[in-house]
């Protein structure tokens, strides 16, 4: 305990000044996307204590961010639905705002097993809920996702855009219910601060190369698929559909390099205020299929072999966001391009073909 009043300390006089070093604990935050957010946070004097049951991740992804930060984490193997344990958990870190990142997320597993994704996403949201009003801790910043806005009416998609209608998948429904669960405590007591981050589709890694997304079994997405076939890992890219209404019929997606998206939970702990704030983290680019593909193979230097599949059930043409709203109240942008993250992508993969050691 001590040594963390005094590492406050020296934080407050090193941090600049509007900063100030908070506890921030992130439920899954040994995932592809939370270990990003502690390097983030700890480049701002900001402790990260991480909650993740690692069903979907691996404990050596933390070794990796103490190397890049050259700190501990404070780590908990726990379910977030174990509510007592995660009282517990909470009573003797006490953080100070909530980053909350843990759930399923495997669309086409979704539609396999729906109460599975009901139960596990929404019922660890509302034991954490619990535990916050319980230990009065009111500050929380939701992974939410591009999902909730369906099949778009328009382009780009601002956070007025329609949401929450014709979803495709549970997976995507269980972030619609979330944040509505959120907007409905928000209106029971005026100091809940909720922050609804709805991410694009998140690409790359940290410029280490230590850490990056480290799917298990068959990638569903884009990109590390395409990063398995540039390592021989996998023969060629099934490229889902090549006669959509897009530049070259191939699906349109804001792909945000993943430091970007860190950046941006960031942007949006140093703005959490009384109520419900929703932003769009993308880019505001839409890249298709072939134009990553293409970006990639500038990045790994040789050509990706690539076939043109059907198209993939639930898929939808293009999906891009205006950025603006974020731009203009947490003053964040992404500043990364597509090659960045194939490059950044490209070194992690490259340098860890088999994802994290056991
Ligand atoms: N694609 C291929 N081949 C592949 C994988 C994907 O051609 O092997 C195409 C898809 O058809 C789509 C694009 O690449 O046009 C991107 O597909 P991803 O699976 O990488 O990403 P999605 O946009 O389908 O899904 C992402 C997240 C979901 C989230 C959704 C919200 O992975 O969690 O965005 O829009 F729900």
């Amino acid at each position: 305990m001590l040594w963390w009043f005094i590492r406050q300390l020296i934080l407050r006089t090193i941090t600049p000044s509007k900063v100030v070093a908070m506890r921030i604990l992130l439920t899954g935050g040994a995932g592809y996307i939370g270990t990003h957010i502690i390097v983030a946070l700890a480049a701002n004097g900001h402790q990260s204590i991480v909650v993740d049951d690692l069903s979907n991740s691996r404990h050596s992804a933390i070794d990796r961010v103490e190397s890049i930060i050259s700190a501990p984490v404070v780590f908990h193997h726990s379910d977030l639905r174990d509510t007592d344990r995660l009282l517990k958990i909470v009573e003797d870190t006490h953080p100070e705002a909530v980053i909350h990142l843990a759930g399923l997320k495997a669309v086409g597993q979704s539609v396999a097993e729906p109460a599975l994704y009901y139960d596990t996403n929404i019922n660890a949201t509302l034991s954490l809920l619990k535990v916050m009003e319980a230990t009065q801790i009111r500050r929380l910043i939701f992974s939410s996702s591009a999902t909730v806005y369906g099949d778009p009416e328009t382009l780009p998609l601002t956070e007025s855009s329609r949401s929450g209608i014709g979803i495709s998948s549970p997976y995507g429904w269980t972030k619609a219910m979330i944040e509505q669960i959120l907007r409905d405590v928000a209106h029971t007591d005026p100091s809940w601060q909720f922050s609804l981050l709805r991410y694009f589709n998140p690409v790359g890694a940290h410029e280490s190369g230590l850490i990056g997304e480290d799917p298990a079994g068959i990638p569903n997405n884009l990109m590390p698929y395409v990063a398995q076939v540039a390592a021989g890992r996998r023969n060629r890219v099934n490229v889902f559909g090549d006669d959509y209404d897009t530049i070259d019929g191939t699906g349109v997606r804001d792909y945000i390099h993943v430091m970007d998206l860190a950046q941006g939970h960031l942007a949006a702990l140093n703005h959490l205020s009384p109520g419900v704030a929703t932003y769009n983290l993308g880019t505001g680019q839409g890249t298709s299929v072939l134009q990553l593909i293409s970006a990639f193979e500038q990045a790994c230097g040789h050509p990706i072999p690539y076939q043109i599949a059907p198209r993939r059930p639930g898929d939808v043409a293009a999906m891009y966001c205006s950025p603006a709203k974020a731009g203009r109240d947490l003053n964040w942008q992404a500043t990364h391009t597509i090659l960045d993250a194939c490059r950044d992508s490209w070194r992690w993969q490259s340098t860890n073909p088999d994802g994290y050691p056991a």
